[in-house]
């Protein structure tokens, strides 16, 4: 049997389609939810204008045959401009140089349908980024009678996913810079401020030994203990703001070793549910660890809960991560932006940020701080950057 024969019951599924001129109708009795119930006059006139898509013929040799005013809108050629002529002159130099053209009708020959996307030529040798799909058409004898070709002008689409991808270069640089100067401030807090700190208190240490017993020993005794306090509570600081090995041990992994470590301090359990894309990108994990982290250090520090649910989960090509407790509530509506407070501003800002979003919402029975923040953008791979 010839290769176009199976094809063409591969492609429709239904009877073979009869070549007419260049209409193309059934041989079986026609369906009315089918389009090829439709008359011959008023399927040509439905392809002759459709505007959003370049519809056309080919003949055998991949000369135009047909053309529309999608066509030609997108194309640039007048119908009697191009019928005639090859089709090799809508590709560029180096799809020509490898033979492009003839490789793509002798695969629609082959397997009935090539689908494709790449750069093409318009009449005034600009580029458009198509998608175009051919399609071998065969009489019922399974004799190859030409090609019906569509094209659609998708740069539209390519430049936005461009400046999505952008967006992300940004973001990323931005995450990179926020971890960078986290780790700055760790060196400073622990090279500087924590090493005063122990030898302030060292020295009230011996000066309280050496203080007359009274109130004056006393007194040097509880600014001795303030001191260390505060030592602790730094290096909490410099413990919280020291960038997360997420590349070494994942995402998940980190954050379990984080709520164990933090809810051990006081009377809270975690529990932690993660189901995670695998190929999450680092400064998404870190923007997900930075979120959590600042609304469980909220939980231990005005919730009074029992219990704290973190839970992460794969949605829409992002991560859609919950933190809840079970403890007294937000006060206001949403806290945010409270004078002095920076913990759901930071929250809300690192999210939106990333392209995502973000809510808290408090009630009697706990406070639930949601967020959602995309994975990376589509790759758009193939794409000549410097076209742009
Ligand atoms: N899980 C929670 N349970 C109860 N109240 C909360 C919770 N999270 C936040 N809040 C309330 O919202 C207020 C604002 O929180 P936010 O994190 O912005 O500031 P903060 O924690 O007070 O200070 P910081 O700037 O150190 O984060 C808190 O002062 C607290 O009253
Ligand atoms: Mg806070």
């Amino acid at each position: 049997m010839r290769a176009g024969g199976r094809a063409r019951r591969e492609l429709t599924g239904m009877p073979a389609p009869v070549v007419q001129g260049w209409g193309v109708s059934s041989s079986a009795k026609p369906d009315p939810l089918r389009p090829d119930a439709l008359s011959d006059a008023s399927f040509r006139l439905m392809v002759q204008s459709a505007v959003d898509y370049a519809i056309f013929m080919l003949d055998t040799a991949g000369r135009v045959a047909s053309w529309n005013i999608g066509a030609e809108r997108i194309k640039g050629y007048p119908a009697t401009e191009i019928i005639g002529r090859h089709f090799s002159v809508f590709y560029p130099p180096e799809d020509l140089a490898t033979g492009k053209p003839a490789y793509e009708l002798r695969e629609a020959t082959a397997v009935g349908r090539f689908e494709d996307e790449g750069w093409r030529l318009r009449r005034d040798g600009s580029r458009f980024w198509a998608n175009v799909v051919i399609t071998a058409l065969f009489d019922e004898h399974g004799e190859l009678q030409g090609f019906g070709k569509v094209t659609r002008d998708l740069t539209e689409r390519v430049k936005a996913n461009h400046k999505l991808v952008e967006r992300r270069r940004l973001f990323t640089h931005l995450v990179e810079a926020h971890e960078a100067e986290r780790r700055r401030i760790t060196w400073d807090v622990h090279d500087d401020a924590i090493q005063a700190m122990v030898a302030v208190g060292m020295r009230l240490q011996l000066l309280e030994g050496n203080a007359p017993v009274g109130g004056l020993r006393q007194t040097v005794h509880r600014l001795a203990e303030t001191v260390d306090e505060t030592t602790v509570r730094l290096r909490n600081l410099v413990s919280r703001l020291q960038p997360p090995a997420l590349g070494e041990r994942g995402l998940a992994d980190v954050l379990s070793g984080h709520l164990a470590q933090v809810t051990d301090e006081g009377n809270l359990d975690f529990r932690l549910h993660a189901e995670l894309p695998e190929d999450l990108p680092p400064e998404t994990a870190v923007t997900i660890y930075r979120i959590i982290q600042e609304a469980v250090t909220n939980v231990r520090k005005h919730a009074m809960a029992t219990t704290v649910d973190v839970s992460m989960r794969e949605l829409d090509g992002g991560v859609l991560v919950r933190v809840q407790d079970d403890g007294v509530g937000l006060p206001g509506a949403d806290g945010v932006g409270e004078l002095g407070h920076f913990g759901l501003l930071y929250m809300r800002e690192r999210a939106e940020s990333a392209g995502g979003w973000w809510q808290a919402t408090g009630a009697a029975t706990g406070t639930v701080v949601e967020f959602w923040v995309p994975s990376a953008p589509q790759d758009v791979g193939t794409i000549d950057g410097s076209v742009w």
